[in-house]
């Protein structure tokens, strides 16, 4: 691969260096895709107003979220088993966000534990959770989250039922892949990865192997969370979750105005304009597409926040001239993790930013502050 420029050169290389099953977990959509596909069109139609002479001199990009200061409005989204794109791949995500100055946000569904993150990565990061049927593993989770430092709960309410993803049923997604013929094939040529997996202990759900009764295997765990994710989950179930948690809450999944009202009434810090990468509801609006009529309802009232199709700084641009004020990433952190491990994840960050203070100037502003939505054409 000659110079890596942009996030489709990572994507590109973690094509090549990660096994198909977990490429395609990141890299697709629930039943047709086209929402998966909107969420990235619907940007590119979005115009910026290009202004010249315009003193643009010593520009930043520094944010915050949720008081947090940070190095640009982005976090790392909370991505399932993202230490199987590559070994340890939580604890090295979370190193290169750390590093970098921006939030890092594991999931419930991660490889490497809440202690593992906690043990070899020194800051504060945020907790992603489901809402399970077994509520005391669920209370304990938010008990080993607050023992492990994390300084937010980020609560994702749109996977009470799994969108259907047709790749992952035909590769026959499992976290470790189970040795059929075509898996073998396939991992004969991805040399690297399969060393870094040899070399690592960190190879099951680790949130959730040894912490939950009944669970000794692949196999049991497998039934286990396809039985586990709750449909009963409702508002009132917030409360509880909020008063466990004691601290600040982000509320993940949200596309509709009324439902954000519902967030605000729920007391939540923070939510997320979100349909989870386009792998829940085919047919639901692109987040960009959602998110103005949510800032219009409650900006004013709570951080709205964005994530779906942010491939790009000026992604993270356009959201922020629309009222998003953080945008969090999944794939695009998820490419560079395959690509090259911490090294590629820290690319992504770089890449991002820069092309974010580019942006930036070219539409005359040297701090996030003065964009709103004039930055952009009228349409
Ligand atoms: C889990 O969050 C998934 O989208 O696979």
């Amino acid at each position: 691969m000659s110079v890596i420029t942009n996030i489709e050169d990572l994507r590109l290389l973690a094509k090549r260096r990660v096994p198909r099953m977990f490429y395609d977990y990141a890299d697709s959509g629930s039943w047709t895709e086209g929402t998966y596909r909107a969420n990235e069109e619907d940007f590119k139609r979005i115009l910026f107003r290009q202004r010249v002479a315009v003193n643009i001199d010593r520009r930043s990009t520094a944010a915050t979220m949720l008081g947090e200061k940070i190095a640009m409005p982005v976090a790392i989204a909370p991505t399932g088993m993202t230490g199987m794109q590559h070994a340890d791949g939580e604890i090295l995500a979370a190193r290169a966000a750390q590093k970098f100055g921006v939030p890092f946000t594991l999931s419930t569904m991660s490889i490497c534990s809440l202690e593992d993150i906690a043990r070899y990565v020194p800051g504060p990061f945020w907790f992603q959770l489901y809402v399970l049927r077994d509520r005391v593993f669920v209370e304990r989770l938010i008990d080993r989250a607050r023992a492990a430092g994390c300084s937010a709960l980020m609560l994702t309410l749109d996977l009470q039922v799994l969108g259907q993803r047709h790749r992952d049923i035909k590769n026959g997604l499992s976290a470790p892949p189970k040795p059929t013929l075509a898996n073998l094939i396939n991992l004969a040529t991805k040399p690297r990865w399969c060393v870094g997996m040899l070399g690592t202990p960190r190879r099951h759900f680790g949130n959730i192997f040894g912490h939950v009764d009944g669970v000794k295997d692949m196999t049991s765990l497998g039934s286990w969370t396809a039985q586990q994710f709750d449909p009963t989950l409702n508002w009132t179930d917030i409360e509880w979750i909020k008063k466990r948690w004691g601290g600040k809450i982000i509320l993940k999944g949200i596309l509709d105005a009324e439902d954000a009202q519902f967030a605000v009434d729920a007391g939540a810090d923070a939510l997320v304009v979100s349909n989870h990468g386009g792998r829940q509801l085919d047919g639901a609006p692109s987040a960009i597409a959602a998110l103005p009529a949510i800032v219009d309802a409650v900006g004013s009232k709570i951080e709205v926040w964005m994530d779906g199709g942010v491939r790009s700084g000026q992604d993270v641009l356009k959201a922020w001239a629309l009222g998003a004020k953080g945008c969090l990433i999944g794939r695009a952190f998820l490419y560079g993790l395959g690509a090259m491990g911490e090294a590629g994840v820290t690319r992504a960050l770089e890449i991002i930013r820069n092309e974010l203070d580019l942006s930036m100037a070219f539409c005359g502003h040297r701090s996030l502050d003065t964009v709103d939505r004039r930055i952009l054409l009228e349409r």
